[in-house]
């Protein structure tokens, strides 16, 4: 993504700067996960829009690192819910700080995160970002609702992605539209860009809690089935499975029963769910192109593409 590095650590810097506080633990956590990187996606999707429309008002740096974190803070949140031990490549927060401390400090930069964009005093954007983050709590409460249901259809899980994660993806390409001034169709575009490009993102990582590397990814795997969350591969799973086979991948959904997860990953690997996630994972993709295809050629519009095709690929 060199045709917004610059920006990107413009970026950084406001977020260094922006996460300064009066009470010493504030600065402790946020900096803390904050400095183990990420990939920055949310802010680079909202940059590229940008770019693609050839806005390069300051305001796009304050409103990137706005997303960013918006999604710091939802990671804050999670780890706790999910009582995730790794992120990042680091303990999380939770293990270092506990609970208390990462829930707070998620407050923190949910404010600071509102804070900034009230100064940016663009109606339609805080709109748009107080929206998505009144769904992305809606999506883990609707995950929490559905947890150890092995009944879940394609359906619901699809609900749930599409409100915790994609939500997020979208708002931040639709933000990037709106500050560029482009026209209702180019937000639409990069809208539904963002909406598909993070719901591919989210069912990659639902793969890779299977398949990945831990090292790689820097967080735990199995965590989902933990959990007894029935997440695409095990729903695909449950489908091509033999009787036994979706007994067996039920049963580890409501116990939430990480002793098999070595049976419940062969039966994922056998009857093919893998695939079957990638596909419907490649299929977001191909919706996102269709999308990017539709902004102002260059080099930005391109980047947007590449991401949708890399994505596919990735193992962190
Ligand atoms: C993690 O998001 C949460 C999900 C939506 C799966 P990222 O994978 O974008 O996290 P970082 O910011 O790169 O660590
Ligand atoms: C992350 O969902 C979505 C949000 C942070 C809102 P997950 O719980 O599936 O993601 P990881 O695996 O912890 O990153
Ligand atoms: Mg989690
Ligand atoms: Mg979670």
């Amino acid at each position: 993504m060199a045709v917004i590095g610059d920006d990107m650590r413009e970026v950084d810097r406001v977020i260094a700067q922006r996460l300064n506080s009066g009470v010493p633990l504030v600065g402790q956590v946020s900096s803390y996960i904050i400095a183990a990187g990420g990939k920055r996606l949310r802010p680079a999707l909202l940059l590229l829009c940008c770019g693609a429309m050839g806005f390069n008002g300051v305001q796009r740096i304050n409103l990137a690192a706005v997303v960013e974190f918006i999604h710091t803070a939802t990671l804050l949140h999670d780890d706790v819910v999910d009582d995730s031990a790794l992120r990042r490549g680091n303990a999380t927060a939770n293990e270092t700080f506990g609970n208390p401390a990462s829930v707070l400090v998620g407050d923190f930069m949910y404010s600071r995160a509102f804070q900034m964009m009230v100064e940016v005093g663009d109606m339609r954007i805080m709109a748009v970002l107080a929206d998505a983050t009144n769904v992305i709590a809606e999506g883990e409460v609707l995950q929490l609702m559905n947890m150890h249901n092995a009944e879940l259809d394609e359906v619901n899980y699809l609900q749930v992605i599409r409100s915790k994660t994609a939500k997020l993806f979208e708002a931040s390409a639709r933000v990037g539209a709106i500050l560029s001034g482009g026209s209702p169709a180019l937000e639409a575009a990069c809208a539904d860009y963002g909406q598909a490009l993070g719901t591919a993102f989210q069912v990659i990582d639902d793969v890779l809690d299977y398949a990945g590397d831990s090292e790689v990814m820097g967080k735990s795997l199995g965590d989902d089935l933990r959990e007894g969350k029935a997440t695409l591969p095990l729903i695909a799973a449950m489908q091509r499975g033999t009787p036994e086979e979706r007994a067996l991948v039920k049963s580890a959904i409501e116990a939430g029963d990480c002793d098999r997860l070595h049976e419940v990953i062969q039966v994922v690997r056998r009857t093919g769910a893998l695939d079957v996630a990638r596909e419907a994972a490649g299929a977001e993709a191909a919706r996102a192109v269709t999308a990017a295809r539709q902004l102002p050629p260059g080099p930005h519009a391109d980047c947007l593409i590449e991401l949708a095709t890399a994505l596919l690929q990735r193992q962190s």
